[in-house]
């Protein structure tokens, strides 16, 4: 099956209308507390394991979607009309292809983001949850979440669980054409929890997730172990949440990270997205909590690093990192 044929399906019976000027959204951002690594499906982001996520409540994207007056699409990102060479405006461009309702017809996006884009920060995940939101508005599909989920994916696997704020976990589901693949929100909120960003670079990666993970499931032998970490990391973190034990939620967080990183050391060409800063950082978090602070970090497909804590030690944290910019996911 290949996308449009799943489009084709997610819409099937849905009714489009045309009579909204313009649409506007905004998807949160969202980082994995459990990772999405290895995709069993690639033109449809169908990943091999459940991943789980946090969002990151005002870090995110906001778009506003309208046809648009000139016989071409035009994005603008962060108030810059964006140039067709530009790798931005392909991939929106080739996202929004997917939904075209006929060949005269072009888009006008406009987004802003509050995250750097492509510094392993979830870019892609808000920018493309916000435009399948914006899509559901402009055309007045009325799609639930669950199933928008399904058409946000398509963009980048991570975007489908970047349409709501607070604990996300996307299945990954057995169905060969991911019928039941989606994402949803777990109805469990911890309104003690912060997340800092530690941004070490922002500049682009050498790899995209997509590469990385690719190389990663070709060539890493460690690979073949990591639906098996997944199964414990993803129970382990459910619980916690439960529990609202935030010890257990570190543990099996930092598990998930850290196994992630390892299945790309090993892979072929080995893959390293640390930077010296990030080493420190993460010996900066541990020293922290064997002095008794709740707290834990996280790192996707880049050298940044994220801190997990809670506000009652918002002051050490602070002090030790203290660039970070911090977001209250349950804030809301
Ligand atoms: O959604 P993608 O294709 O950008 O992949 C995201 C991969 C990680 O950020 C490393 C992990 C995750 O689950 O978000």
């Amino acid at each position: 099956m290949n996308k449009e044929q799943y489009i084709a399906r997610v819409l099937h019976g849905v009714e489009w209308r045309f009579d909204k000027d313009v649409a506007i959204s905004y998807a949160p951002s969202n980082i994995a507390l459990s990772k999405y690594w290895g995709k069993r499906n690639k033109p449809l982001n169908l990943p091999i394991t459940d991943s789980i996520s946090v969002s990151l409540d005002t870090l995110g994207a906001a778009t506003s979607l309208k046809m648009s007056r000139e016989s071409k699409d035009i994005v603008i990102l962060n108030d810059i009309d964006i140039s067709q060479d530009d790798n931005f405006y392909k991939r929106a461009v080739q996202y929004l292809d997917l939904f075209r309702p006929g060949e005269d017809y072009f888009f006008h996006l406009d987004t802003t983001s509050t995250v750097p884009v492509g510094a392993g920060l979830a870019s892609s995940a808000c920018g493309f949850a916000s435009i399948a939101l914006a899509l559901n508005e402009l055309f007045s599909w009325n799609l639930p979440l669950v199933e928008l989920s399904k058409l946000a994916r398509l963009g980048s696997g991570s975007a489908s669980r970047s349409l709501w704020h607070g604990f996300v976990h996307w299945q990954s589901g057995n169905d060969i054409d991911g019928r039941d693949c989606y994402a949803d929100k777990i109805e469990s909120s911890w309104p003690e929890l912060s997340v800092g960003i530690l941004l070490l670079d922002a500049s682009q990666k050498k790899y995209s997730s997509t590469e990385a993970m690719n190389i990663t499931v070709r060539s890493s032998k460690l690979f073949k172990k990591w639906p098996e970490v997944c199964t414990r990391t993803n129970a382990g973190i459910l619980n916690a949440i439960h529990e609202k034990d935030f010890m257990s939620l570190a543990r099996f967080s930092e598990e998930s990270a850290i196994a992630m990183h390892a299945t790309m050391l090993d892979s072929e060409p080995s893959i390293d997205y640390s930077l010296p800063g990030t080493h420190k950082a993460i010996e900066k978090v541990k020293q922290l909590r064997q002095d008794g602070v709740e707290v834990f970090f996280t790192q996707d497909a880049g050298p940044n690093i994220k801190l997990i804590f809670t506000e009652k030690y918002q002051e050490q944290v602070t002090e030790v990192f203290p660039n970070i910019k911090a977001v209250k996911p349950f804030s809301r």
